[in-house]
């Protein structure tokens, strides 16, 4: 396992991330309704096992599209057994990317990357990838976890997505995240 493995979060922490206890904290409803409206295209970039992507799906509506993508196969399975058979499955595309390259072509509205930036091992090329991605005017919303990422590495992240293009646009609060709303204008 090399330095950068070690830094992902394990599929055996799913259910932490997928709490009853996490969503009355961090409603996923509350923080991406700003954001995310019917008939967009939206990226789920990290899903994990889940937490937002339903809320995603339902925002997005009958017209819309979900792309939930992680790069653990075991993260995209809890995803999957979580969805199938139910109306979601038409609205959620799974997709395995590696952790050097999404691997996507269609255009994005809005892009999530809840705690997964710091998990990634070259940021510029990450947010290179995601600017070529997301249509113009689209957003990204970029939430990391206050206690593994210190405030000086936040504002690292935050400048190699302002050197590829991005402009930062607000700080949403969010319950337990550092945060920062990226527009490609
Ligand atoms: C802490 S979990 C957060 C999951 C989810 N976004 C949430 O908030 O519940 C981080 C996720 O990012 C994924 N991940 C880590 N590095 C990645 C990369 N380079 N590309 C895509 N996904 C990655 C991990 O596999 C893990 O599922």
């Amino acid at each position: 396992m090399n330095q950068d493995q070690k830094r992902v979060c394990p599929v055996e922490r799913a259910g932490h991330l997928d709490s009853k206890i996490r969503r009355w904290v961090q409603d996923p409803r509350k923080i991406l309704s700003p954001y995310v409206k019917a008939g967009m295209t939206v990226l789920d970039q990290g899903c994990g096992p889940g937490f937002f992507t339903m809320d995603l799906a339902q925002m997005v509506g009958s017209t819309g599209q979900v792309i939930a993508s992680d790069l653990q196969a075991g993260m995209l399975a809890k995803l999957r057994a979580k969805i199938q058979g139910t109306e979601w499955e038409q609205r959620i595309r799974l997709h395995q990317c590696t952790e050097s390259r999404i691997g996507l072509n269609e255009p994005m509205d809005f892009v999530l990357c809840f705690y997964m930036v710091h998990e990634v091992p070259d940021q510029i090329a990450f947010f290179q990838e995601l600017w070529t991605l997301l249509k113009s005017g689209g957003q990204v919303l970029i939430a990391e976890p206050p206690f593994h990422v210190s405030k000086a590495a936040f504002g690292r992240m935050l400048e190699k997505a302002r050197a590829v293009g991005f402009k930062p646009t607000a700080q949403p609060r969010v319950f337990l995240s550092k945060t920062t709303l990226l527009k490609k204008e």
